[in-house]
């Protein structure tokens, strides 16, 4: 069947006698659709329409599929469209179309708790001069792409403003140097200090937005190797020894053996996890307190988000597929420091996040380390939740899935 019998068919099963048609007289309402071609519009994934210019009462929408009445909550056809879409781009884009004869596009958000952004598009259907005046309104989710663009587009804004502040000290006290400050020998050793400091801050800054890019760059690429985590946690401790000195902090490392806690998994980015969240703990503790390591060698995914002390507010930052069966080892970094407020767990892992007010010592962060840990941990298909009680501290939780595959009854 041509493409034109099949609209005529359509436009004269769906016209209603009593009511003015829009173009030459429609035909009779007996003659059925072609089934396959109203079944394969039916079936579309994207919302399409067939609209008619009518006489009176401006558009009528002859057709929508099941994805454009879920869309509109409307019913199966002929009802006006302005019942249906109230949004002055759309209804132009079929005016366009209908009167124009020409393609036509717009933009349609709709608002509600989806909140997707469509694009819509109108092409005129038909031939006018042999049959009704007919378009194609098709709408194409767009959600993905634009809420991508405007992530890249928010991350440039802040990795600029991020890298700009110190920059800009480092200017301002370059002008002293010069300037007043030229013959002080002692203003000039402070001021080269913290422009170390500064200078110091910037590199670790574009560290970590290389690090995270690399990262997000391999992230759908299942990590090869094998890593004990009991000796890349031990390697971290070892590695950090200076750093806790320094804090008055001590580390506390509860491991299972050397063998036992073996994952599948890039260990350089194994590593960068644990000392990441080891920093964090590290740098919100006060003096003389101590820092727990905990692993636990198998445990269900349940287990690994079961809140360990019912006062504190739990968030899961991410969560894997689950998979029936699969076992995970667990790492818990527990510190007592000042821990989170609820309504900042949601958003701890999110880029340049930090928790305002927070004293974290003289090591300002950049606040992209959870956000590195999210993404490794994401590329070994494994999970990561935060705990807390406000006052008494904080308690970080990575799980991974076991190496042998970790199903019930495994070793
Ligand atoms: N153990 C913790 N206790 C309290 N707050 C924490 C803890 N870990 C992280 N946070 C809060 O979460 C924010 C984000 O942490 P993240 O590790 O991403 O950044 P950062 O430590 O500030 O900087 P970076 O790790 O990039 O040097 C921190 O700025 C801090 O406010
Ligand atoms: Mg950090």
């Amino acid at each position: 069947m041509s493409q034109s019998s099949f609209l005529n068919r359509l436009t004269a099963a769906f016209a209603a006698p009593q009511r003015p048609s829009a173009e030459p007289a429609a035909p009779t309402a007996s003659v059925a659709p072609d089934p396959l071609h109203e079944a394969a519009l039916e079936r579309l994934p994207d919302p399409v329409a067939v609209i008619a210019a009518a006489r009176a009462g401006g558009p009528e929408v002859l057709f929508a599929n099941a994805a454009a009445r879920t869309l509109f909550g409307a019913p199966h056809r002929r009802i006006g469209l302005v019942n249906l879409i109230r949004d002055p781009g759309v209804l132009e884009a079929v005016d366009e179309a209908l009167f124009g004869r020409i393609e036509a596009r717009s933009v349609y958000e709709a608002g509600g708790a989806q909140d997707r952004v469509w694009r819509a598009l109108a092409r005129p259907l038909g031939d006018p001069a042999t049959g009704p005046r007919l378009a194609l309104l098709t709408f194409s989710d767009e959600t993905d792409a634009v809420r991508g663009e405007r992530r890249r587009a928010d991350f440039l804004a802040n990795a600029s403003h991020e890298l700009r502040t110190p920059l800009a000290s480092l200017i301002g006290f370059i002008e002293t140097l010069r300037g007043h400050a030229k013959d002080d020998p002692k203003a000039r050793d402070r001021f080269l200090g913290v422009m170390q400091a500064e200078a110091g801050r910037m590199s670790r800054l574009i560290d970590d937005l290389m690090s995270l890019s690399r990262i997000e760059l391999n992230e759908h690429i299942t990590p090869l190797g094998q890593v004990d985590l009991t000796l890349a946690i031990t390697d971290v401790v070892d590695a950090l020894t200076p750093l806790v000195r320094q804090a008055g902090v001590a580390l506390e490392p509860s491991l299972p053996p050397v063998g036992a806690a073996t994952i599948v998994g890039d260990r350089d980015q194994i590593v960068q996890v644990i000392r990441n969240l080891v920093d964090n703990a590290i740098k919100y503790s006060p003096r003389d307190t101590a820092v727990r390591i905990v692993v636990s060698a198998d445990v269900s995914a349940i287990e690994a988000v079961t809140v360990r002390d019912p006062a504190a507010s739990r968030f899961s930052l991410l969560d894997p597929d689950r998979v029936e069966g699969r076992r995970y080892i667990l790492l818990q970094v527990s510190d007592s420091g000042p821990g989170l407020a609820r309504e900042h767990l949601p958003r701890l892992s999110e880029r340049f996040y930090r928790v305002e007010g927070q004293k974290s010592g003289e090591k300002l962060g950049t606040g992209l380390g959870l956000a590195i840990v999210k993404h490794i941990v994401n590329r070994h298909r494994g999970g990561l939740g935060v705990e807390s009680v406000p006052g008494s501290g904080a308690t970080f939780s990575v799980w991974l899935p076991r190496a042998d595959g970790g199903q019930v009854g495994a070793p």
